[in-house]
């Protein structure tokens, strides 16, 4: 029954995004006028997205971001390529690589399989870098290597919670303005010493790099560029937010967890 109800669910959102796609199909004049969020700048369609994948990544970092670009991909109206990148095509496990992390030998712990690796370096609009366990891996040196190889190339850099001490780590962060999880604040902000971290933040963007705060305010960080960087943008973040039943914040300065947390307040504005 529960299955029943969730691929009910998943065909009446197919359904649903089907019938929103004809009538606001974007048309290559409102393409070509679309200005992105500094509103200088004319923007073709995002095609090509890439995940950055590491062991012990933090699973809603990965699939949350997926799971409303997948929508937009099912309403039909842009064509969109997905790159899972990793260092190996072998399966990437969420199990923590250090055993102390794991004492009571759980096997509590989901595969994804790669579908490139960094040495195919595919041509990327966007490149999403997670968070998780293993961003503070000694080990992380491929990932990091990527990173700072590939930034040039992109058109946007995402990174979701602690995925920011990745691109710390490999310096594209420095200079900006950009935040991190406030959860593990003291613990990645240190990564780089040359980056301008920002609190409160559910989000923050500094010219094409989009970072949030942790994992859940990746979702909304997600909509907002959907919202700045697609002709149609606000209508689909109102249908693919909807759909999913997610509160939206829309309001980047919006993060309790800064408080909760006690990380002190840090603008570097005016
Ligand atoms: C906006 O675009 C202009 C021209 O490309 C660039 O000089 C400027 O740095 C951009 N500003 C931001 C915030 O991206
Ligand atoms: C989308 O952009 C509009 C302005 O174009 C703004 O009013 C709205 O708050 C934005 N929504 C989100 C979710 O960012
Ligand atoms: C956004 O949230 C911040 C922090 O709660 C608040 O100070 C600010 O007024 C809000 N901005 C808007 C436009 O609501």
């Amino acid at each position: 029954m529960v299955f029943h109800s969730v691929s009910s669910l998943i065909t009446s959102l197919s359904y649903m995004l089907a019938l929103f796609s004809p009538s606001t199909r974007a048309t290559d004049s409102s393409i070509k006028t679309c200005r992105d969020e500094n509103t200088t700048t004319p923007i073709t369609p995002l095609l090509n997205y890439g995940v950055l994948l590491y062991r012990a990544f933090e699973l809603m970092d990965v699939f949350g971001p997926l799971e409303i670009l997948q929508l937009l991909t099912e309403s039909k109206q842009y064509k969109q390529n997905l790159f899972l990148l990793s260092r190996t095509l072998a399966p990437v496990t969420t199990e923590p690589a250090y055993p102390p992390m794991n004492p009571l030998s759980s096997s509590f712990w989901p595969v994804i399989l790669p579908t490139h690796t960094f040495a195919d370096d595919p041509d990327l609009d966007v490149l999403i870098v997670p968070g998780g366990a293993g961003e503070r891996s000694p080990d992380l040196g491929p990932e990091v290597a990527y990173l700072r190889h590939a930034y040039p190339k992109l058109r946007y850099l995402i990174t979701v919670c602690t995925g920011a001490g990745v691109a710390a780590r490999a310096g594209v962060l420095d200079g900006r303005r950009a935040t991190t999880s406030k959860y593990a604040w003291g613990d990645i902000t240190p990564l780089g010493n040359g980056v301008k971290w920002v609190a409160p933040a559910r989000w923050v963007v500094d010219g094409n790099i989009w970072t949030s705060s942790g994992v859940t305010a990746g979702l909304d960080l997600v909509f907002a560029f959907i919202n700045v960087t697609y002709p149609n943008g606000p209508e689909l973040t109102t249908l693919i937010s909807g759909a999913i039943e997610h509160k939206l914040v829309s309001n980047s300065s919006d993060d309790p967890f800064a408080a909760r947390f006690n990380v002190p307040t840090q603008n570097y504005l005016g």
